[in-house]
């Protein structure tokens, strides 16, 4: 009952944002997000598979080219479903609706709209939208790729994953592909309303991520920063203590603190050892860990903690963001009404009142047209 409880309480604030950002509201408002970032290979992916259940597109090199926003909505009762949503490069103004998989899917104006049932053909989906908008090869683009995906077996969540920071370009990329990225990244996570997601794994030297300095240069206190620490079972012989220090908060601190989720590695992901048995596997690593069983009991550990952990984390966000939220709708509002008010009274009677308030308003249409060519705003 816990959790029905739970889900009651947090379903409301989910849905609202996401559907203030469905429709297109984000433009002009930041609304609060969860966003995955870290180094190229460093589990992105991994971690976001295992919180939504579904396969994604992950590997060695690059693989995320564009920022994918990843909607997942417990639904009891209901079969797994996926719509897929992009503007589209190739569209004309408007375009027929499409037949995919026996679904109708509509498409107005350029945004691509595809649904579909079958989990497996995620990665398939996303990778053909990917390179619809940042060509095929191994370019960057910051068009946004949304998969909302429907079923009993996921948690409540709105997750961005972006590409990984890349140190060296490779044959293909552009020289300033690292540039790029950073300023991808950056576009998102210097929004306060961003829940900053730092995926590290235990087997480099956390204290020097780049992903990390990120966050910490946008949220300098660690407000809205959670680290992930991934690959524990890959970790160097010797290093336990010192990566228990940092789990525990004692060397970068961070408000948020640090959780440590073991993932499926290639290996298993070659042997198709299926999600729900790699949940096991995570829980039975800690268990038998003679340095990490510890983080079980102090719930630093495991995707399962991380779920709970990133929603409630997500709804007291939302719950925070909402006056001022609020708050910049009713100044939007006002900018608005304010020059609406200015026209109320339409002309004067007299011929002179009416002739000033003709030249007056000519003037006004001629200064907007002035602003709007020089693209500067204007003084009104
Ligand atoms: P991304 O580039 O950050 O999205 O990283 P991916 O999720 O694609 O992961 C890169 C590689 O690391 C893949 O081969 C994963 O299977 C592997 N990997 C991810 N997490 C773990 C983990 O906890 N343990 C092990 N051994 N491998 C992992
Ligand atoms: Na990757
Ligand atoms: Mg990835």
């Amino acid at each position: 009952e816990v959790h029905s409880h739970l889900e009651k309480s947090i379903r409301p604030y989910i849905d609202l944002i996401d559907t203030l950002r469905s429709v297109g509201i984000h433009k002009d408002l930041a609304l609060p997000t969860i966003v995955v970032i870290g180094d190229q290979s460093s589990g992105k992916s991994s971690v976001l598979e295992a919180l939504s259940g579904v396969a994604l597109p992950r590997g060695s090199g690059i693989v995320t080219r564009c920022p994918l926003e990843l909607r997942l909505k417990k639904v009891p009762g209901v079969n797994w479903k996926a719509v897929l949503t992009y503007n589209s490069k190739t569209a004309g103004p408007i375009r027929a609706s499409r037949l995919v998989n026996g679904n109708a899917a509509q498409s107005t104006h350029n945004e691509e709209k595809i649904e579909f049932t079958n989990p497996l053909s995620v990665e398939e989906r996303v990778a053909a939208a990917q390179n619809e908008l940042a060509g095929k090869g191994l370019g960057i683009c910051g068009e946004l790729i949304t998969l909302e995906i429907m079923s009993p077996d996921v948690c409540d969540l709105t997750l961005i994953d972006l590409p990984g920071i890349a140190r060296v370009p490779v044959n293909g990329q552009p020289e300033d592909i690292g540039k790029q990225i950073k300023r991808l990244i950056m576009k998102y996570i210097n929004k306060r309303e961003t829940i900053n997601l730092v995926v590290v794994p235990c087997n480099t030297d956390i204290a020097t991520t780049e992903a990390l300095k990120m966050a910490q240069e946008v949220d300098p206190d660690g407000k809205r920063t959670v680290a992930i620490l991934t690959k524990p079972d890959l970790i160097d012989k010797g290093t336990e203590k010192s990566v228990l220090a940092i789990v525990n908060n004692e060397v970068i601190p961070l408000r948020k603190g640090y959780i440590m989720v073991k993932c499926r590695g290639q290996q298993q992901i070659d042997d198709e050892i299926p999600l729900e048995e790699a949940v096991q596997t995570e829980r039975d690593f800690f268990q038998n860990h003679d340095y990490f069983r510890c983080l079980l009991e102090l719930e630093k550990a495991t995707i399962k903690c991380l779920a709970v952990k990133l929603t409630q984390d997500l709804v007291d966000h939302i719950k925070k963001s909402l006056p001022q939220l609020q708050e910049q709708i009713k100044k939007q509002l006002w900018n608005v009404k304010k020059p609406l008010k200015d026209c109320e009274h339409g002309p004067p009677e007299d011929l002179d009142g009416a002739k000033e308030f003709l030249i007056k308003t000519l003037n006004g249409f001629n200064e907007k047209i002035k602003s709007l060519s020089s693209g500067e705003p204007s003084t009104e």
